[in-house]
């Protein structure tokens, strides 16, 4: 698979949609706020954050309600070639399980996220190297 990259002007633009809406995140239970935005291959950007629920297997991570958004305003056929993740916090933080998700709709993404050592970029294929296929 070909490596992806994305200029600095869109992580930026990705990193600072992502930032506006950590604001909204839902998480009374960790009380840790997360953010997520996606770059499509057709240049649009979805926002998403984290949406807990009293029955915690329920929640929602940030990078999945901003998958599913674009899905639900744009339709099955995304292709994501960036994801950024941002949390209030400060702290490092890589996509979690969502990395899957990430994966199912850009095998080839490209991933932004706070590291131990400042801002890390990733293909997602490196913190998801066997990511599973149905076909
Ligand atoms: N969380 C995300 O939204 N994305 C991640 O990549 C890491 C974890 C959320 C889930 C839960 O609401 C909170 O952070 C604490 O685990």
């Amino acid at each position: 698979m070909a490596k992806r990259s994305v200029s600095s002007k869109q992580r930026e633009q990705l990193l600072r949609a992502a930032r506006r809406v950590t604001k909204n995140a839902y998480a009374p239970y960790s009380n840790f706020r997360v953010a997520a935005a996606i770059l499509t291959s057709k240049g649009e950007t979805f926002a998403g954050c984290n949406v807990e629920n009293a029955s915690y297997g329920m929640t929602n991570c940030a990078e999945r309600t901003a998958i599913f958004s674009a899905i639900a305003a744009a339709g099955p056929k995304l292709e994501i070639r960036a994801v950024a993740v941002v949390n209030a916090q400060g702290v490092p933080c890589s996509p979690c399980a969502c990395r899957q998700v990430i994966y199912e709709f850009g095998l080839d993404s490209v991933v932004f996220f706070p590291g131990a050592d400042g801002w890390k970029e990733a293909q997602i294929t490196e913190p998801l190297p066997e990511g599973f296929r149905l076909k």
